[in-house]
This record gives C-alpha cells, sequence and structure tokens, in this order.
C-alpha cells in the first residue's frame, strides 16, 4: 500500500457524460485503477460546480448522475474511492490555509479565470479567483502524486506545484509537486464537424445514455456532402466541382461539410476499425458513400458500445441506498488521510 502512487482525478458535476469524456477520461481511469502501483481516488467536485452560475437542485441531481454514470462505465468502488468534495470537510480547510501562500494577483492572471470572468462578466466573485485553492488543496490534501488531467488544467497544476514548494519552504512540510498523467484517450470529433464532442456545444456530442434512435437523430444532423470526391487533405475552397467519370460533375465541398465528413470518417474508424474506415475511403472515391446508410451503421456500432454500460445503469438505478452506501464509504476513506495531513499542516502552522 505505501508504495502505491496516489491518483486522484477530479470532475465537476455538471450533468451527464457524454462519449468525449469516455474515450478522453474514463477509460484512462479504468486502467489506473486496475493498475497495482496506483491507488487511486475518485472526486465529484461539487463545491467547484458553484463557482459559476447553477440551480441547487440541478447541482443536486448532477451529482449523483455522474457517480452513476461512472459506476455504469466500469469505476469499482472496490478499487478505487469514490467520494464527493463537499462530504470531505478537510478541502475547504485545508483551502484557507493554502491561501495563505498566494497573492490575489497570481490568482487574477490565470487564463481559465480570466475566461468564466469573460463568460459570467456579472459573476466575478472570490469563489471563482479561489477556484484553483480550492483545487491545489484537493490534490495536496491526499499528497497526489500524479493526476490524469486535460491540458486545459495545466495551469491550475502549475499553481499548485507552487502552493506545494512555498508551503514545504515555509514550513517544512513534505507535499510531493504532482504531474500530469497524459491520458491515452482518443480524441473523439464534434458531431458539428468543428473541433471535438464537448459539453458547452450543443449538437456536438452522444451522452453514454442516448438510445439508438437518439443517436441515429444526433448522426442525422452531421452536416456532409454528395458521397463523392477526392480524400484531400487540404481543401482551399469551399465548393469545387470536379469532372465525373460518366460526363456529369459531380462535387465534394470544403469549410463545415468537409469537416462533418472527416468526422464521420473518424467515428467509423474508432467504432467499427481501420478497414471499414479504408472502405469508406475507397467508396467516396468509387461509388459514393450513402451516408443514412453509414450513419446507420455507425449508430448500431456506437449503441452496441453503450449498451452493457446503459445496461449497468439501469441496474444500480434500482438502487438508490447503493449509491449513498459507496459515497460514505469513498468519504470514510478519504476522511482518513485528509484528517491526517490538515492535522500535520495545522501544527507545522501554528496553530
Ligand atoms: N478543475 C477540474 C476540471 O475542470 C476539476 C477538478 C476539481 C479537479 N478538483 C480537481 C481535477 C482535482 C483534478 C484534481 O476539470
Amino acid at each position: 500500500m505505501k508504495d502505491k502512487k496516489r491518483v486522484l482525478s477530479g470532475i465537476r458535476a455538471s450533468g451527464r457524460l457524454h462519449l468525449g469524456n469516455y474515450f478522453g477520461m474514463i477509460k484512462g481511469m479504468l486502467e489506473l485503477q486496475d493498475s497495482p502501483d496506483h491507488d487511486v481516488l475518485f472526486m465529484v467536485a461539487d463545491l467547484h460546480a458553484m463557482t459559476t452560475p447553477y440551480d441547487p437542485q440541478e447541482l443536486k441531481n448532477n451529482i449523483r448522475e455522474v457517480v452513476l454514470d461512472y459506476l455504469a462505465a466500469g469505476l469499482d468502488p472496490q478499487k478505487a474511492s469514490v467520494f464527493v468534495q463537499s462530504h470531505v470537510p478537510e478541502h475547504t480547510e485545508l483551502a484557507y490555509l493554502l491561501s495563505t501562500a498566494v497573492s490575489i494577483a497570481r490568482l487574477s492572471h490565470l487564463p481559465t479565470y480570466k475566461e468564466k470572468v469573460k463568460q459570467y462578466p456579472k459573476n466575478n466573485t472570490m469563489a471563482l479567483l479561489y477556484y484553483p485553492i480550492l483545487m491545489a488543496a484537493d490534490i495536496l490534501l491526499y499528497k497526489t502524486e500524479a493526476l490524469p488531467v486535460g491540458d486545459d488544467q495545466l495551469p491550475h497544476l502549475e499553481i499548485t506545484r507552487e502552493i506545494a514548494r512555498k508551503m514545504n519552504e515555509t514550513y517544512h512540510l513534505n507535499f510531493p509537486e504532482p504531474t500530469q498523467i497524459k491520458t491515452t484517450g482518443a480524441y473523439i470529433p464534434s458531431l458539428t464537424g468543428e473541433g471535438k464532442m464537448s459539453k458547452s456545444v450543443e449538437g456536438s456530442y452522444i451522452n453514454l445514455t442516448d438510445d439508438l434512435n437518439t443517436i441515429k437523430a444526433k448522426l442525422a444532423k452531421v452536416p456532409s456532402d454528395s458521397g463523392k470526391g477526392e480524400i484531400l487533405d487540404v481543401v482551399e475552397e469551399k465548393t469545387r466541382i470536379l469532372p465525373g467519370k460518366s460526363g456529369s460533375n459531380y462535387y465534394y465541398s470544403g469549410g463545415k461539410r468537409r469537416d462533418g465528413v472527416n468526422a464521420l470518417m473518424e467515428l467509423i474508424r474508432l467504432f467499427c476499425g481501420d478497414t471499414r474506415k479504408k472502405e469508406y475511403e475507397g467508396i467516396y472515391e468509387n461509388a459514393g458513400i450513402q451516408y443514412g446508410d453509414m450513419k446507420d451503421e455507425l449508430s448500431e456500432a456506437i449503441y452496441a458500445k453503450l449498451k452493457p454500460i446503459q445496461a449497468r445503469r439501469a441496474e444500480l438505478e434500482k438502487d438508490p441506498d447503493y449509491i449513498d452506501k459507496v459515497l460514505a464509504d469513498g468519504a470514510a476513506k478519504a476522511h482518513l488521510v485528509a484528517s491526517e495531513t490538515v492535522k500535520e499542516v495545522k501544527q507545522k502552522m501554528g496553530l
């Protein structure tokens, strides 16, 4: 137990998970929980969800939704501690103690903070400014050495390391300086054809809980072209007319439509395999793709992956007490470590 690397994963409680979350992060977590060298903590960051405008009842539901999604996807409470941030009061307690080591200027210049203020100009609160300190507390409370976070979280990780260093120097503590674990997760393209699947872009994602018809309806909206064209890497023009083999003309489109086709091809690769993608590329250059059929095939393939997750979720939903028990056990385990850390820090800080 002692030599295991402690890994913490945190996710904001902001609703249901989608395919991008699954392949980008959950899969990585599942590998870590099975690794004998890692001790995995999984935290739902409900206090962080309060740093932007929110609805209390919705927050309450979202906490459960996230936990359900993760357990359904295979997170095993026997192997990982699953807990809710606010159930372990040491998070806020340590955050206060750490705040003595950070200047307001350092926090107010963070790109993540500035973005949120731009997004919610009426919500420039102390809680928002405090976000990185609370996150540093989440991480340092468990003397976490490494954590799977996206690159967007690197500024927060950097500030956590600075806080750890400062606290170690000033109060002779022994916080590790945590590093990023690059998740091996795949990049899941957005259904809009632009960028990656994201909760904040409507129409871009497929939820883990979507049924076959919902998936079909969502894929139906992916922009596509006539089905025929050349597989080209660079498209300079929006639309170009290419000479057709039988004397007629056929089209391929640039911009959005072209990106939509690329997104479909990539999804085919991820869910139906490399070979199938190559076949479709061949069809694209010859007979032409029937997108209706292609999208049906893709919908079925995606749904086949989600079906077992949804079946597990249905089982879990039948027993609400089980979730409560998982979270109570998780909080108790987390508290054991957290209380030790806070005791040590308070003592060294002269309290
Ligand atoms: N800020 C993280 C995000 O938005 C969520 C988070 C909060 C977190 N506390 C954490 C992630 C601790 C890792 C460790 O994704």
